[in-house]
């Protein structure tokens, strides 16, 4: 790999690969069909600092470096791309967001349990009628004395329902377009914040995703994360760090299915001879190969210029693009080559290619990323 590890990055790579296998892995495809959260493995990935890895420890966290991060989120998402979901989002857009928005008070509060992992956050960005553009919310938190009072629906949120804490944006000044939109800390538990719609989704369902319903839900100002008007600004920061994370995710399952297609295409034999002999085959793991190898420097590339503090939007959305394509076509090509067998979930494959169609979805679709990267590569902004 033309990428050079240190001893430490590869120290903490070998570390979560066993666990991974050891803990995560056995029971993804129970989960797969139950859908139950796992939260006892949470539990131990706190303990191994995985849920905070990249706040310093004085906050509960693990102080690694992103790249790191990276190489432990793609070892989880081998075993289990729900398990990572939450990893994903909880370390970077609901940690980060706290470690470089919050106040003493609020990192004291919650990084502190959110890094160590003794409670899951969630980050509610979101609406029914607002994907791909934050800015058209329509959530609104206006000003009551030295409280906000916040309205709104928010749709599609990772953890929704398991979390403690949530991270969610509202305009506090509705006719102000993004530099209206403010963000807010909210415990659950907080009135009028409730738990709606839980979707049943195709992938990853061993992760909650579902609404969360705000109704005059009164928050002191203390709660308001940074300053009014900076609310998108942390999102888009926060997003920026979560697209490394979802390329990082995407190179898990990639290679999860990868392993998978080698594995069994040099086990089943046809034409009397193992399938791995036949060229159509060779060619097509030689091609897997090369995207996934193109996709892990893109995303360590990505994740070392975020280290090295050199602005890397661009290529945090390059890494995602890339990276979210890649898995689609690589568990597309396992299902493949297991043939019949590939069709059925008697095989690991279904699942990851179920698991993975998200990842062209969320945290920006594919289309989101091409603005981001265009924006920049023309130097001119062009509205999607
Ligand atoms: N970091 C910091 N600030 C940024 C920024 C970034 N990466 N990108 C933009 N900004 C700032 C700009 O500088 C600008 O500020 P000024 O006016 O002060 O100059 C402001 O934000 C507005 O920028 P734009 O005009 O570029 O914003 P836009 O409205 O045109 O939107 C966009 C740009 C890239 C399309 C953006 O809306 C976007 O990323 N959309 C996709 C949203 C998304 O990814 N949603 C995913 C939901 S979260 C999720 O999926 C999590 C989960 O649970 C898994």
């Amino acid at each position: 790999m033309l990428f050079k590890l240190t001893d430490e990055q590869l120290m903490i790579q070998n570390m979560v690969r066993e666990f991974s296998r050891k803990v995560v892995a056995p029971t993804a495809a129970d989960r797969d069909k139950t859908k139950e959260f796992p939260a006892d493995i949470f539990a131990q990935m706190g303990e191994l600092g995985l849920m905070g890895m990249l706040i310093p420890e004085a906050y509960g966290g693990e102080g690694a470096d992103t790249v790191s991060y990276v190489l432990a989120l793609s070892e989880i998402a081998y075993s289990c791309a729900s398990v990572s979901v939450v990893m994903s989002v909880q370390n970077s857009i609901v940690c980060e967001s706290l470690f470089k928005f919050g106040t003493e008070e609020q990192k004291q509060e919650y990084l502190v349990p959110l890094a160590s992992g003794e409670m899951i956050g969630a980050f509610a960005l979101t609406e029914p009628d607002a994907g791909s553009d934050p800015v058209s919310q329509e959530a609104t938190a206006l000003r009551d004395g030295d409280d906000y009072i916040i309205n709104g629906t928010k749709r599609f949120i990772t953890s929704g329902a398991n979390s403690k804490v949530v991270l969610v944006t509202a305009k506090t000044d509705p006719g102000a377009g993004h530099k209206g939109i403010s963000a807010f800390i909210v415990p659950k538990g907080t009135k009028g914040l409730v738990v709606g719609h839980v979707e049943d989704k195709m992938g990853l369902r061993a992760s909650d995703t579902t609404d969360l319903i705000f109704e005059d839900c009164r928050v002191p100002k203390s709660q308001m994360l940074s300053k009014e008007g900076d609310g998108f600004k942390i999102a888009m920061s926060g997003l920026d760090a979560g697209r490394i994370g979802i390329a990082a995710q995407s190179l898990g399952v990639a290679q999860a299915a990868f392993d998978a297609a080698v594995k069994y295409a040099k086990k089943r034999k046809q034409f009397g001879t193992s399938i791995s002999k036949h060229q159509g085959i060779r060619f097509q793991i030689a091609d897997m190969a090369t995207q996934i190898e193109a996709a892990k420097q893109l995303v360590l590339s990505a994740a070392s210029m975020k280290d090295r503090q050199i602005t890397y939007s661009k290529e945090a959305s390059i890494a995602k693009l890339f990276a979210s394509e890649m898995v689609n076509q690589i568990t597309a090509r396992a299902i493949q080559i297991h043939g019949g067998y590939g069709f059925t979930k008697d095989y690991d494959v279904e699942r990851f290619y179920r698991d993975a169609r998200v990842f062209t979805i969320y945290e920006g679709t594919s289309e989101i990323q091409r603005i981001v990267i265009s924006n920049h590569v023309l130097k001119d902004k062009r509205k999607p």
